[in-house]
């Protein structure tokens, strides 16, 4: 074990971009600290990753939780260089008038509240080092409506504006903030399930969904933890409170080849 390495924490990483993330980072030199509530697949995950990887049970709509799992990783690693706020779920889905505030409240809890909750313990232990990088995992949705649930879009819209809100205050004790907002990515979350039936049910949704966007796939994990390595490093040393698209070009607007046949066929210059 290399104890001068850095350390870090991803929620919701024991699936999807959170375990793409464990395994970026370990590949990176990094020790990694996974935390899920999803037990059993997080501990698999870390005895993958090897003796650089553990696995700690961390509910993000519980302080308390965040509060043993961050001590728990300075305890193991000595250090806390990065936290990944990830976790989500979809949360409630339909028509305003059929959407009940327990539900409304508890999408909140853990797509939004989470990230304040893990925010603030991260930067109690980031905070007397002066040195830290703290990732949240927004979306497209919270830029567009229409791509996701009312609770969903607008938490994560929050989840951008607290990281903006956020890293002005951290960034005096030079802790970076920033997010990514990712477009569509193979995981179990578009599906409703979250064992082995996701892969079945992902490529017909795959299959229905991909080619309205520019880019017309599904991006990767991968993809997604690649600019969380790099938001995380000193290669992004001048990035703070930062949205960071990784979209396929859903954001850009509609695919070319999808508008209306004037813009691409009756040009002037071409006609
Ligand atoms: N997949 C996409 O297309 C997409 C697009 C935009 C944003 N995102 C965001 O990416 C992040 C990761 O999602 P994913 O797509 O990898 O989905 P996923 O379902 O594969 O992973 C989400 C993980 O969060 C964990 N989780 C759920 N509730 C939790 C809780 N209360 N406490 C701790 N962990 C909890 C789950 O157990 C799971 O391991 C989420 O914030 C999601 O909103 C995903």
């Amino acid at each position: 074990m290399n104890d001068t390495a850095p350390a870090m924490l991803v929620t919701g990483g024991a699936s999807g971009i959170g375990a793409g993330c464990a395994k970026r980072f370990a590949a990176a030199g990094y020790r990694v600290m996974i935390a899920d509530i999803q037990d059993e697949k997080g501990v698999r995950l870390a005895a993958e990753l090897g003796a650089d990887a553990r696995y700690v049970h961390l509910d993000v709509g519980k302080e308390t939780d965040f509060e043993h799992a961050i001590d728990a990783t300075v305890a193991q690693w000595g250090r806390l260089d990065c936290v990944i706020n990830n976790a989500a779920i979809v949360g409630v889905i339909g028509p305003l008038a059929e959407t009940s505030l327990e539900e409304w409240d508890h999408a909140y809890a853990v797509i939004q509240r989470s990230v304040f909750l893990g925010t603030k313990h991260a930067a109690r232990v980031m905070q007397p080092r002066r040195t830290g990088a703290i990732i949240n995992i927004a979306s497209a949705a919270g830029f567009v409506a229409g791509y996701s649930p009312h609770a969903y879009s607008t938490a994560k819209a929050a989840v951008v504006h607290f990281t903006h809100s956020s890293a002005l205050e951290l960034i005096e004790d030079n802790i970076r903030v920033n997010c990514i907002c990712p477009g569509n990515i193979e995981t179990p979350i578009h599906t409703g399930v979250t064992d082995d039936r996701w892969l079945a049910r992902m490529a017909k949704i795959r299959v229905a969904q991909q080619d309205d966007q520019p880019l017309p796939r599904f991006g990767l994990p991968a993809e997604i933890a690649a600019a969380a390595l790099w938001l995380a490093s000193d290669e992004s040393s001048y990035v703070v409170g930062h949205a960071l698209t990784v979209d396929g070009g859903l954001l850009a607007g509609r695919p070319w080849r999808k508008q209306a046949a004037p813009m691409r066929v009756y040009h002037p210059a071409k006609s």
